[in-house]
């Protein structure tokens, strides 16, 4: 597409005024690359809620609302619930405005087709954001294995614990979405909180050629069950494996600004071992990223550790480019596709009893 920055401030607006905005809203703030012209939300609570620190921001009740106004915008920051985002996009990329959007992008091919084409007919761009990859610690770990320092990559492991108890509240609203998504087979440790385990895999080792997994349940209350334990595996094409394994603890308290998730990643090369030990939640309070060579063990105490920082950074990302083309911009939607294509390999070969899939390979489109 023909994207040509703006020499003055983007103008923006944030559709969807809910829990993630909390995090979101970090990339606008004392931003001279954005200026922050319309908020839009059916929730007038939650308009008159945000609009306290956008006083000169215009709200609206939907993004039809807004673009039938005198309201010039250029880009959208759309924090929607997960299954508003295909129409939802479709929509704000007819108005003209290019759109950040938050994972997980969608959940079939058949609709991210939808809103690539889109793109491609309104000459718009469409990120979808992924956060994990302006999280300090991982950007020092994947900094790591790029400089050799471990010797050659032998493989890696990623650890997710969903925990029930601990970090901020979480309106009934949000979960209202998990439990729809739950039953379209799109399950939020898997597909959800998980879209952002198989970005990092993609995002630190490059293109999956072979997926294995087992998919689990557990049901905690009627027709609650959750997507796990779940065990997945892949090799990439490079041939690192990776593996990654998901478990819950309902009635383990998690310390957590934010949501209650355990997690952890681990590459082992020939000479030593690198390891994230935490990211949404503080489960392991010991310094972020621990390098392990030649029998030293190296602590990194002086990252930007907290999760929420990685909002703040991914938004700033974007905003910057939309404003002077700084880039490479990270990630555009094609890379996304890419991770919904990993996902649904998992699911493909948990169905089919744990066989290798390709990811090339998968679709549900007619
Ligand atoms: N990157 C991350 O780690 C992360 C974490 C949490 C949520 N998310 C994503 O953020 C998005 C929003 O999640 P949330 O937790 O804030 O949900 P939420 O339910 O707290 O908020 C959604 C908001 O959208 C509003 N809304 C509903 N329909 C709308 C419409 N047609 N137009 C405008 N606004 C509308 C709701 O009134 C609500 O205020 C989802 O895509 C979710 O997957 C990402």
């Amino acid at each position: 597409m023909s994207f040509v920055p703006y020499d003055r401030p983007v103008r923006a607006a944030i559709v969807g005024l809910g829990r993630i905005y909390d995090l979101n809203v970090r990339a606008y703030r004392d931003n001279s690359d954005v200026d922050v012209v319309a908020l839009v939300d059916p929730s007038e609570e939650r308009r008159a809620q945000r609009q306290a620190e956008w006083p000169a921001a215009r709200t609206f009740a939907t993004a039809a609302d807004l673009a039938a106004s005198d309201v010039e915008v250029d880009a959208v920051e759309a924090l929607l619930p997960i299954p508003l985002h295909v129409d939802g996009v479709v929509e704000m990329l007819g108005c003209g405005w290019h759109v950040n959007l938050q994972k997980p992008m969608c959940n079939d091919l058949a609709g991210a087709q939808r809103m690539l084409d889109a793109a491609a007919a309104n000459d718009r761009v469409l990120r979808v954001m992924e956060n994990y990859l302006f999280y300090e610690p991982l950007r020092k770990l994947k900094e790591t294995v790029e400089s050799g320092a471990l010797g050659r990559v032998s493989g890696y492991h990623m650890k997710m614990v969903g925990s029930g108890r601990g970090g901020w509240e979480v309106p009934i609203s949000s979960y209202q979405v998990q439990f729809e998504q739950m039953k379209r087979g799109r399950g939020i440790l898997v597909f959800d909180d998980g879209w952002h385990k198989l970005a990092t895999a993609l995002w630190l080792f490059g293109p999956v050629r072979e997926v294995r997994a087992w998919i689990g349940e557990t049901e905690l209350g009627p027709g609650v069950a959750l997507d796990a334990p779940t065990t997945i595996a892949w090799e990439h094409a490079n041939g690192v494996r990776g593996v990654w394994d998901i478990t819950i603890a309902p009635d383990l308290y998690l310390r957590s600004d934010y949501y209650t998730n355990d997690e952890r990643w681990e590459v082992t090369g020939t000479k030593g071992f690198a390891r994230v030990n935490r990211c949404t939640g503080r489960g392991v309070q010991q310094p972020s990223l621990e390098v392990y060579v030649d029998g030293e063990l190296r602590a990194f105490h002086a990252l930007d550790d907290d999760w929420a920082s990685s909002f703040r950074d991914s938004g700033r990302h974007w905003l910057r480019w939309l404003h002077t083309g700084e880039g490479p911009m990270w990630w555009r939607a094609a890379e996304a596709v890419d991770v919904l294509r990993f996902a649904l390999a998992a699911y493909a070969s948990s169905e089919a009893g744990g066989i290798g899939v390709d990811p090339a390979t998968v679709d549900d489109r007619d």
